[in-house]
């Protein structure tokens, strides 16, 4: 099949490979010549395990094309995918100017009949906005052309976006017309093998569906960090209540880790968008309220008991910190809304000196610190923790998980470890001497 997609972020580009790689042909439309130029070299902009060698492979066998041009995208497209952005207002709303603008140049450059799909995550209701504002450019041009437009919001997750979208545990499609459906079923047909795996529904119930996702993966960390706030006051084990409560089937082990809130681009984005889109509709959703004060608490927790631990030795004014982890999670070179930069904000406010390493998203935020002399982003993970006061782990990256910790003993000024990951066994931990801090346990007397 010919697909057109625009928009090559992580969804966008995702989409377009693997579409690719099961023999369709793909265009991928991008208004960055950057980036567009970047694709053509076969390189890919943004860090995804297995993407690069996928987008490569399909670019060099004709299957994926990259593009400025809208017009050409469309030319034999029997669908276009919305993947653009769209990014927070202050308010929490769905900035949706950018998928306003791909609507309005779909209806400029429409030439016959097309499935345009929005596949971007969008307030319910926008499906219905964009088929109008196409409708309004085709009647400018005075042409009538049959188009639908067809919700299928997309659950990858970062890190292993490629699998995730290769085997999904569904595939959303939300659509009133049963030719749209088959034309998805067909397309879709590779990934989602079995026919349950399809699930086909009203447009807005689709888009509601990603948020509800969304919220409810968001409420179990923010119910478990909450959990684990107060295993630490009672004297309780947030990692063996998880173990307790997860044997419960209903309640299950998987997504209740606690850690150091949720970050990305998709939960902290989604929760306040579902929030104001209830207040849009004068309802107050005090559960997702909640969800989203209780991760913004959990960012700062670390630095809180860092600012606590160093009290009593005249605060933590002119000490260095050393951090492993920046990016929001472990396989991603993502550092939006992360607790990392959270934590860095509030404790070089107090006058503390960050050395920060992370093994693919450091490149990325030196920029962000050129001019901040209290923070040094290093290239090499011990170099971070030489003659720092402590050490903070904060990204869960598998070489963070068995390091060296005679090496980072010698290398601090005193042997002290705040995890906020839960990443070694506190028993361990206290035998080799280490004053640590973990999630969800009192601190260490
Ligand atoms: C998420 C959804 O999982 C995905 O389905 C959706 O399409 C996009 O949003 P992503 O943001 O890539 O994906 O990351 P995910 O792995 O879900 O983690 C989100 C955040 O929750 C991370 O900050 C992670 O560290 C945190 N998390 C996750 C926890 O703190 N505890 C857990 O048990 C799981």
């Amino acid at each position: 099949m010919n697909v057109c997609i625009v928009g090559t972020g992580y969804v966008g580009l995702v989409s377009a490979a693997c579409f690719a790689e099961m023999g369709n042909t793909v265009t991928c439309v991008d208004v960055n010549p950057d980036v567009v130029k970047t694709l053509q070299a076969g390189k890919v902009h943004i860090y995804e395990p297995g993407l690069e060698e996928l987008v490569r492979r399909n670019y060099a066998e004709g299957n994926l094309i990259f593009t400025t041009s809208l017009a050409e995208g469309m030319e034999r497209a029997q669908f276009v995918f919305i993947t653009v952005g769209t990014p927070s207002r202050p308010d929490g709303s769905c900035d949706l100017c950018y998928v306003e603008q791909v609507a309005r140049e779909i209806g400029q450059h429409m030439h016959k009949p097309v499935i345009v799909v929005d596949k971007s995550t969008v307030p319910v209701g926008t499906a219905d906005r964009v088929r109008g504002i196409i409708s309004d450019e085709l009647a400018k041009r005075g042409v009538d052309i049959e188009f639908d437009v067809v919700s299928n919001p997309e659950f990858l997750k970062e890190g292993d976006a490629v699998n995730d979208f290769m085997k999904p545990d569904r595939v959303v499609v939300g659509t009133e017309s049963e030719k749209s459906a088959e034309y998805l079923r067909t397309l879709y047909a590779p990934f989602a093998r079995s026919r349950e795996k399809m699930i086909v529904m009203g447009v807005r119930s689709a888009e509601m569906t990603k948020y509800a996702a969304n919220c409810m993966l968001a409420t179990k960390i923010s119910f478990i960090n909450e959990v684990a706030n107060i295993c630490e006051r009672v004297g309780a084990d947030v990692r063996d209540v998880r173990i307790g409560i997860g044997s419960d089937h209903r309640i299950g082990y998987h997504f209740i880790y606690p850690g150091v809130g949720y970050g990305g681009s998709c939960f902290p984005k989604d929760v306040k968008a579902l929030i104001n889109t209830a207040h849009e509709y004068d309802f107050r959703p005090e559960l997702l309220e909640s969800v989203d004060n209780v991760n913004d608490r959990q960012k700062l927790r670390m630095a809180e008991r860092i600012l606590d631990y160093f009290e009593p030795q005249g605060g933590v004014a002119g000490k260095t910190l050393a951090i492993w982890g920046i990016a929001f999670k472990a396989n991603t070179d993502d550092t939006r809304e992360a607790a990392s930069l959270a934590m860095i904000k509030e404790l070089t406010a107090k006058g503390m000196r960050i050395r920060a390493f992370d093994p693919v998203a450091g490149e990325k935020v030196k920029p962000l610190f050129e001019n901040d002399p209290l923070v040094e982003i290093v290239d090499k993970q011990y170099e971070a923790v030489e003659g720092a006061q402590a050490l903070l782990v904060v990204t869960e990256w598998n070489q963070f998980r068995t390091p060296d910790f005679d090496r980072i003993k010698a290398s601090l000024s005193a042997p002290i470890l705040f995890d906020g990951r839960n990443l070694y066994p506190p028993s361990m931990m206290a035998e080799l001497g280490f004053a640590y801090f973990c999630v969800g346990r009192p601190d260490p007397k």
